[in-house]
């Protein structure tokens, strides 16, 4: 991957690269589709990484489906997609590891205690193999955005990230690998994030700048889910993650709800 990469380079072709773990939906359709708009050469990944699931996790039971995968990105126009193993991944004695510190910590980082650490060193071996100037992510994973602009930014990469905003069903469940698991009764209650959050943009249209009142007319439709269990529903700064009380900047409403046995991501930017 890395020798094609370079060959590309030298001929100075622009490289766009779309990392995922498979289990094509509209949503990494939709960022193949932007990196094919923005660069000579579209590499999309595949590889369900290990590193970044917890031991009590869905690792084994990810879907997995990289010929239908492949079915549905090629319309895109990618040109390549490197779907290495796990073993050439991930040799025996790895034991390298890239974190950052803060970004990691809170929302997600709670729950999932060294999961940004297996993104940010996946992320990282995928930029060095396919030797990208633009990659595209999703903002459907806000903290994973985050956490990824700012080891570029640390380290020095030298690569421009492009954020892509959530994709979502027509009633307004974002797209996920993750929403095949969902039972019907448990799909009707996903609807209770995006119903959250909605509520919430519409306090925050009408006004409304606390914390506290914007959290409370989004944890509303959650509570009136009974096969829902929130692991978190936050007001964060937009990029330190950090807590708001007040919005006075960009702020993320973030949240990650179990529905059943499924745990699902939502958020939704707020600019006053
Ligand atoms: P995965 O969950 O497969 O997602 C791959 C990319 O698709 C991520 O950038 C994610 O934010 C984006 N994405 C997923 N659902 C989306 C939606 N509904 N709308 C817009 N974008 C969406 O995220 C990962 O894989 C992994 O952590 C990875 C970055 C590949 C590292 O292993």
């Amino acid at each position: 991957m890395r020798a094609q990469a370079e060959h590309w380079r030298r001929d100075g072709l622009r490289i766009a690269v779309v990392p995922t773990m498979g289990s094509l939906h509209e949503g990494h359709l939709t960022l193949l589709r932007a990196a094919r708009a923005a660069a000579d050469l579209v590499v999309l990944t595949i590889f369900v990484n290990p590193t970044q699931f917890g031991p009590s996790e869905d690792l084994a039971r990810y879907p997995r489906d990289e010929a239908g995968d492949l079915r549905k990105a090629l319309p895109t126009g990618i040109d390549c997609a490197f779907c290495p193993d796990a073993a050439s991944m991930y040799p025996p004695g790895a034991q390298t590891f890239v974190t950052v510190r803060e970004l990691e910590l809170p929302l997600c980082g709670q729950s999932r205690p060294g999961h940004f650490a297996g993104v940010a060193t996946v992320v990282s071996k995928l930029f060095h193999l396919t030797r990208p100037h633009v990659a595209f992510f999703g903002e459907k994973d806000f903290q994973q955005l985050a956490v990824i602009r700012r080891m570029v930014r640390d380290l020095d990469f030298g690569i421009e990230i492009r954020g892509v905003a959530i994709v979502r069903e027509p009633d307004g469940l974002a797209m996920s690998s993750r929403n095949a698991y969902l039972s019907a009764e448990e799909r009707v209650q996903a609807l209770a994030l995006s119903r959250g959050l909605a509520a919430a943009a519409a306090a925050f249209a009408a006004g409304e700048r606390a914390a506290e009142k914007l959290l409370a007319a989004a944890l509303a439709p959650i509570a009136a889910a009974p096969l829902s269990r929130i692991d978190y529903v936050e007001l964060r700064d937009a990029e330190e993650l950090s807590p708001v009380e007040q919005v006075t900047r960009p702020v993320v409403l973030a949240m990650a709800v179990w529905v059943g046995k499924t745990r699902l991501l939502d958020n939704r930017v707020l600019r006053p």
